[in-house]
């Protein structure tokens, strides 16, 4: 899109200029076409903040698919030669085509043309539809492209960069039984592709289970005597980002069995003596771990004789 024009302001540049249109000329007359230069924008702006883009994989001049070398700057602000002109008088400076912060900053749409135009595809595959996209978020409201390291690229530093919109799982993750997340030894997109997938909140597997048995693989079974709920989905009985049960439970043990299962089968009230049920008592169902007193393999089990989920 943005090519072509380029190449007729080349042409006539040619015509109006009779200097060298060498783009890597240090003349101090600044021609339309210099905008190319990277050098020409740095006259300006020398500020680290924005220099830093020349140690990224942005700024890889040998690599074509940056256009780096060919288009400089303007590979992501778009034609700049109104931005570089010599403002008329009394009038502000015209913008960059694209700018991606502060207070002229382009449409969302725009900023993501810009990105998009070369990542489209691969893990971006889902993008148009995502939740995301819908919401009007741009691809810089997770990614920075100046600094040298992009915060939300690396474990440690890019759950911070999510809680700025989602306070929600800011607040699981400091409950006590959470996934190691803010101790920056998993991300967020270790379960979720913040781009898009086709599977409901955008996760990263087909379905909840195949994201979690990336991890827990031992939960995958098949088992002998298999726990329904379990290979069902395991937020059945887990919460993902945190809760204040133990092992991410949703709930108190028995309370979360006894959302499916009769308590007439082991009587669960604490202080009541009466009608003791066989093979169990009060005492022994409330006590220490509950339910997993005795059923210790809620996953399922491989035991010949573990039908009750007993070994
Ligand atoms: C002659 C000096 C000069 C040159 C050359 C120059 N800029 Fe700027 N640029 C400025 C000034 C001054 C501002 C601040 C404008 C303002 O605050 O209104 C600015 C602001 C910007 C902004 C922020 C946009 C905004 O309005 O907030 C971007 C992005 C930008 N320049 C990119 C570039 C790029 C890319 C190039 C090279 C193609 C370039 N500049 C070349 C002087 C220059
Ligand atoms: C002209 C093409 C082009 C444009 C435009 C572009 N990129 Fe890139 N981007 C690349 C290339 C090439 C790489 C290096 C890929 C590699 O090394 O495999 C890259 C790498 C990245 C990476 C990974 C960086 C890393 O350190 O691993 C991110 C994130 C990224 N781009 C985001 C963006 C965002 C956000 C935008 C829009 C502001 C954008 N890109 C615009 C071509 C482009
Ligand atoms: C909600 C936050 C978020 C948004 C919005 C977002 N990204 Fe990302 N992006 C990430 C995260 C997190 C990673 C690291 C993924 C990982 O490690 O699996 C990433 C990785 C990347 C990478 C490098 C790895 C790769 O897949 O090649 C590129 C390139 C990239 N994003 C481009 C984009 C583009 C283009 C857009 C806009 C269309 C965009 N991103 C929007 C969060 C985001
Ligand atoms: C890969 C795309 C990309 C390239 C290439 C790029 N920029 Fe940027 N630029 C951005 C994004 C995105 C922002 C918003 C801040 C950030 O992410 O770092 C930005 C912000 C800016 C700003 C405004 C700083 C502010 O106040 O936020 C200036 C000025 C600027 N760029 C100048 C340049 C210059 C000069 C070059 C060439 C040396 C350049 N940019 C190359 C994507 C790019
Ligand atoms: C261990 C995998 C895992 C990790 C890590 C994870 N999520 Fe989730 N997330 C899920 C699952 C599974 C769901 C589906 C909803 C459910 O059943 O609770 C979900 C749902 C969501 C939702 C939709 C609302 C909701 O809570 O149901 C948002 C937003 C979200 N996650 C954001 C995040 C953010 C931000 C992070 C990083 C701080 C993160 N997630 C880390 C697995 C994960
Ligand atoms: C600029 C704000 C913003 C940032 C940053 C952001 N999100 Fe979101 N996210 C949203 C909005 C808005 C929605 C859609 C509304 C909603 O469901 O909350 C959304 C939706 C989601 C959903 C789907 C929720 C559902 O109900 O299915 C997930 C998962 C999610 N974001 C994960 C992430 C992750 C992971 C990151 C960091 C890599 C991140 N988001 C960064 C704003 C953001
Ligand atoms: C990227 C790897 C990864 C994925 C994917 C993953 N987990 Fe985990 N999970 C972990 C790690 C690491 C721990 C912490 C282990 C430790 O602390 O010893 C953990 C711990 C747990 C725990 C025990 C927490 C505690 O407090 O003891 C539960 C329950 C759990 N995960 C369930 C899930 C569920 C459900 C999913 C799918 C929604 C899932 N995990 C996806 C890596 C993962
Ligand atoms: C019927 C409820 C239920 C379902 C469904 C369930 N779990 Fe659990 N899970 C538990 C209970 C109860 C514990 C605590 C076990 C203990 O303390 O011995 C637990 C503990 C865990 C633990 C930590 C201890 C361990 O055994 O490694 C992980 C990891 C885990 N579950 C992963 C999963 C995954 C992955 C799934 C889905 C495939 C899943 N769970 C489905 C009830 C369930
Ligand atoms: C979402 C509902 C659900 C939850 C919650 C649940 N279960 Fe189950 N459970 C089932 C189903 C369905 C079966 C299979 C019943 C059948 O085959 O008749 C089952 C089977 C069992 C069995 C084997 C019983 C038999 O008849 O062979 C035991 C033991 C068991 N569950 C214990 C537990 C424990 C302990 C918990 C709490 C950690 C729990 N369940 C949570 C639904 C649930
Ligand atoms: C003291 C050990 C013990 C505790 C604690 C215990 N059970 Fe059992 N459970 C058993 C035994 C033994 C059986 C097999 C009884 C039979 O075959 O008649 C059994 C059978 C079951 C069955 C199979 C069907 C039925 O109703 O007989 C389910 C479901 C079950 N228990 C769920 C639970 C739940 C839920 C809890 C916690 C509220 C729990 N159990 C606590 C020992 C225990």
């Amino acid at each position: 899109m943005v090519k072509p024009c380029l190449v007729t302001l080349f042409l006539v540049l040619g015509i109006v200029t009779a200097g060298p249109a060498n783009a890597a000329d240090d003349s101090p007359t600044r021609t339309l076409g210099e905008a190319k230069d990277v050098n020409a924008c740095l006259n300006c702006h020398d500020d680290p903040a924005v220099t830093s883009i020349l140690h990224t994989a942005h700024a890889v001049k040998g690599d074509a698919r940056t256009a780096f070398g060919a288009e400089g700057c303007q590979s992501c602000h778009g034609a700049s030669d109104a931005h570089m002109a010599k403002p008329r008088e009394g009038q502000p400076r015209p913008p960059p085509s694209v700018v991606f912060s502060g207070p002229h900053v382009s449409p969302v749409a725009a900023r993501n043309q810009v990105c998009l135009g070369c990542h489209e595809g691969g893990a971006r595959m889902h993008w148009q539809g995502s939740q995301h996209e819908t919401s009007d978020i741009a691809c810089t409201s997770c990614h920075t492209s100046h600094p040298v390291n992009d915060a939300v690229l690396a474990k440690k530093t890019q759950a911070p960069v999510c809680f700025s919109c989602h306070a929600e799982q800011r607040a699981a993750n400091l409950k006590p039984s959470h996934h190691p997340v803010i101790e920056g030894l998993m991300a967020c997109s270790d379960c979720h592709n913040p781009h898009g997938s086709p599977t409901s909140h955008m996760l990263k597997g087909a379905t909840v289970n195949d994201t979690c048995y990336a991890c827990h693989d031992e939960k995958r079974g098949p088992f002998l005597w298999e726990h329904a709920p379990v290979q069902e989905d395991c937020t059945i009985c887990h919460t993902p980002h945190g809760s204040i049960q133990p092992t991410l439970l949703k709930e108190r043990i028995p309370y979360l069995c006894q959302n499916c299962h009769d308590e007439s089968a082991h009587n669960s009230q604490p202080f009541s003596g009466a009608n003791l049920p066989t093979g169990s008592s009060p005492g022994r169902v409330m006590v220490l771990r509950s339910c997993l007193n005795c059923h210790t393999e809620v996953h399922g089990s491989n035991h010949p004789s573990g039908v009750r989920l007993e070994r």
